[in-house]
């Protein structure tokens, strides 16, 4: 049986035609840039960039931004290309399981598990973080244990269960309802960009790249993977401190490959899914750099605050309703990121039992809701234990490692496509390939190496548990296996209904 058996492209849209679970095409490149932009803005701008610019970057985070954004912006190439030639729903994991094989389509699946349930924890996190913000405004003080943090962040647990049970409910997230809580995010963000222009003092941009410092967050195992290799003594800032601030807040624009999993409802994918996924990548980017500039301008980089940064910039500056105003902005606008990637997280799992790859119960649809609700369920658990009980900081990377390295394989993967299967219609194509995808996988990898030791190593530990299932139950049960399943002209499709999104 060969590691390297792919799932045709033909095999694979078949799936997904059957009449009654096709999914709704109801989705324009409007729509997509709206669901990019409501999912890539979250804890990364909110939360995570305050802990970058004072652990590792200073004032030069916003450096940190661009290089994140570029390493975005030649992967999101390499996703555009393949969403649009293989629209079907599942994201990386089913256009790889198309280009370079179950193996690595087995491994890219099991990074986006790790990206969407850690994710999900993360922002899940940041919301607690904000609402704590939040009520210490109205002078309410959660008691520490239960708080963002503490012991237990109760207010995350508690969201997500909530958002689990919409979710398993069968919610349809309007696109009225997304429009809403996008333009909140927007307007927070613009207000604070805006609104924090008249408190910049220049000096706090001195020195823009710290000089570079032995600190305890670079020491043994919390320091960068490729200073550990290097030999050199550990440090954050310099110039290094920009591309380990690079490699964190690449969390901030994580999201925009959760778009290329809708392309099965998308009405024009070929020319919607470049556009939608190109377009939310370059208003968050221009964004966050203005955020980054404007925060670190108004703070010290020594005095920002870890947790709620944005809004604790102004309440620095002793304006206590404008931090009261982006806190509450933060906690409306964050709840859709962790509902779009819990949404996000089902539907892999879903892909991957529907392949056979996991236990095909699993994507049990409910006769009623028509949710698959043994996932939904699953992962709301999961999530919600994740996110109350591990310590703040932890899990950021490695949302980001998974995700990285899922780019990498996408990047490779259009390169295999090309080659493989030069027929199919492609109506994005990443320009100058493969150069352009090379590149994209090497800067990938380089963030991959600007991670700390702790990161790669419990990566290794979850590959090897991928591993392990893989080869103990996935590589036998999956469908591809199964005589005469690659033959297109029999679907024997069990697809979901349940759609994400919906138009009014
Ligand atoms: N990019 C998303 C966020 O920053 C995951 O919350």
């Amino acid at each position: 049986m060969s590691l390297l058996r792919t799932k045709s492209i033909e095999r694979s849209i078949a799936d997904t035609t059957d009449p009654e679970f096709q999914l709704k095409k109801s989705l324009s490149a409007f729509d997509l840039t709206v669901f990019g932009v409501g999912v890539v803005i979250g804890a990364g701008i909110f939360t995570l960039t305050g802990r970058a610019a004072h652990d590792v970057a200073g004032p030069s985070i916003v450096l940190s931004f661009v290089v994140a954004a570029i390493a975005c912006g030649l992967a999101a190439m390499c996703y555009a290309e393949f969403a649009s030639t293989v629209p079907v729903s599942g994201s990386a994991y089913t256009f790889s399981y198309a280009s370079l094989g179950e193996l690595f389509a087995w491994i890219i699946g099991w990074d986006l598990i790790l990206e969407m349930f850690l994710g999900a924890s993360v922002v899940a996190q940041g919301w607690s973080a904000y609402l704590g913000a939040f009520l210490e405004q109205l002078g309410l003080t959660l008691p520490a244990a239960i708080a963002y943090g503490g012991v237990i962040d109760l207010p995350a647990i508690v969201l997500v269960i909530v958002l689990g049970g919409l979710m398993t409910l069968g919610i349809k997230e309007s696109m009225r309802v997304n429009i809403v809580l996008v333009a909140l995010k927007l307007f927070i963000v613009l207000f604070v960009i805006i609104a924090g222009l008249q408190f910049i003092n220049p000096a706090n941009y001195t020195p823009f790249v710290p000089p570079a410092a032995a600190t305890e967050a670079a020491s043994g195992l919390t320091q960068p993977l490729l200073q550990f290799l290097s030999g050199l003594e550990p440090a954050t800032f310099g110039v290094g401190g920009i591309f380990a601030g690079a490699a964190l807040v690449f969390f901030a624009y994580i999201g925009f490959d959760v778009v290329a999993t809708t392309a099965e409802e998308t009405k024009k994918p070929q020319r919607d899914m470049p556009i939608g996924i190109i377009a939310s990548l370059v208003i968050c980017t221009v964004l966050y750099c203005a955020v980054a500039l404007v925060v670190t301008g108004m703070v010290s980089y020594k005095d920002l605050d870890p947790a709620a940064a944005l809004a604790n910039a102004f309440a620095f500056h002793g304006q206590s309703w404008m931090a009261t105003v982006i806190s509450a902005g933060a906690v409306a606008g964050l709840t859709t990121v962790v509902l779009t990637l819990m949404i996000g997280g089902t539907r892999i799992i879903f892909a991957m039992s529907r392949d056979g790859l996991l236990p095909e119960r699993l994507a049990r649809v409910h006769p009623r809701l028509r949710t698959p609700w043994v996932i939904s369920i699953i992962v709301t658990v999961i999530v919600a234990i994740v996110a109350g009980v591990t310590p703040v900081g932890v899990l950021e990377e490695m949302v980001n490692i998974g995700t990285l390295s899922a780019f990498v394989l996408v990047s490779v993967g259009v390169i295999v496509l090309r080659r493989t299967r030069p027929d199919l219609k492609r109506s994005f194509r990443v320009p100058w390939s493969p150069v352009l995808p090379v590149i994209s996988a090497l800067i990938c990898l380089y963030l991959m190496l600007n991670l700390s030791v702790e990161t790669w190593l419990r990566f290794v530990i979850w590959l090897a548990i991928g591993f392990a299932i893989y080869f103990a139950y996935s590589r036998r049960h999956a469908k591809i296996g199964q005589p005469g399943y690659l033959d297109p002209s029999k679907p024997e499709v069990v697809a979901v209904s349940y759609t994400h999104l919906t138009l009014p």
